[in-house]
């Protein structure tokens, strides 16, 4: 096993001297756990190296950046990566179907999976490293029967949480998971999912991992929608009545800035969605942007959240002031 590894990173260090001279190389595709275990050896092992300053320029540093997906990649990650590559030497996508965090009810078998679309994109854009394990190698005990992270209240239970009572506990253990398989030095999240994204940095605060979290800005469609893997599932009307979302959103920002009381602001944007009755809104709330306590007034950092559903499918989207 061990013999092995070593010949894996000895295979990989030719590799990655071609995969740091970028444009020329393609990511390396690590499918099995002891194949990103080789990646991550072969560009140094240490979690807690940090740059000194006598290694500037021996390069004995890489950071390592890393951006963890379910794949049916969008702009939205793209951009992610965009902001990984201006950050760290190296940045390493993954792509694993969590079934950890899906409800028995909800989508899990219907997840638009886009392997080999993804693989080609990630190449285009150039990363260095795609983890890409098996259900089998992430949960060999099946998924019952595993230690878990269980993020604490209210982040956990509120918002997405009341709607999908086990969903963070499902994203924090797979992120955990990942982080010490990868060992990035940083990782970069979109914003579109923003009560995620605060799950992480408490995760990674209160358990102490070596990891800087990173918000990104959510990118969105022309019309305002937020890119999503799950508007895959959209048909041609509901994707032409979407957009509300984002205006109702919008409105409430408006609101704000035109010294509107924030629930005067909040009922209009409801009657906004109301008005189409293809949506069902599940909430749409203002909270604080650091701790997502509601709030009754506008007072910054803030954010305004929703859900609905439209149809079958459920969408999700924010607006944070800073
Ligand atoms: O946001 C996602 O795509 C997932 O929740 C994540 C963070 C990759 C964990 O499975």
């Amino acid at each position: 096993m061990v013999d092995n590894l070593v010949g894996q990173a000895t295979e990989l260090e030719s590799l990655n001297s071609k995969l740091n001279n970028r444009p020329a190389g393609k990511p390396f595709v690590a499918d099995t756990l002891a194949r990103m275990k080789a990646w991550r050896l072969a560009n140094g092992a240490s979690w807690l190296a940090e740059r000194s300053e006598s290694d500037g320029d021996k390069n004995s540093f890489l950071s390592v950046a890393f951006i963890p997906t379910m794949g049916a990649l969008h702009d939205g990650h793209i951009e992610l990566v965009r902001r990984a590559r201006a950050e760290a030497d190296l940045v390493v996508v993954s792509i694993f179907v969590n079934p950890f965090q899906f409800a028995p009810h909800e989508d899990f078998d219907k997840y638009p999976r886009t392997f080999n679309s993804d693989l080609e994109l990630l190449n285009s854009v150039g990363v260095d490293c795609i983890f890409c394990p098996s259900e089998k190698e992430i949960y060999p005990h099946g998924r019952q029967s595993i230690v878990s992270v269980v993020p604490a209240s209210p982040l956990n239970d509120t918002l997405e949480g009341a709607f999908r009572p086990t969903f963070f506990k499902g994203v924090a253990t797979v992120v955990t998971k990942l982080f010490n398989l990868v060992q990035p030095h940083m990782s970069f999240f979109g914003e579109k999912d923003f009560q995620q994204l605060l799950v992480i940095k408490a995760l990674a605060c209160d358990l102490n991992l070596p990891v800087a979290i990173v918000g990104v800005p959510t990118v969105r469609e022309p019309d305002g929608l937020a890119m999503s893997s799950r508007n895959a599932y959209l048909d041609s009307t509901s994707r032409a009545l979407a957009p509300v979302l984002h205006q109702a959103l919008s409105s409430v920002v408006s609101a704000f800035e035109s010294k509107v009381p924030a629930a005067a602001a909040l009922e209009k944007a409801q009657a906004l969605i109301k008005a189409e009755s293809k949506f069902d809104l599940q909430y749409l709330s203002l909270c604080h942007a650091e701790t997502l306590e509601p709030l009754s007034e506008f007072a910054k950092p803030f954010v305004v959240l929703l859900a609905a559903k439209l149809g079958d499918v459920r969408l999700i989207d924010n607006i944070v002031v800073t």
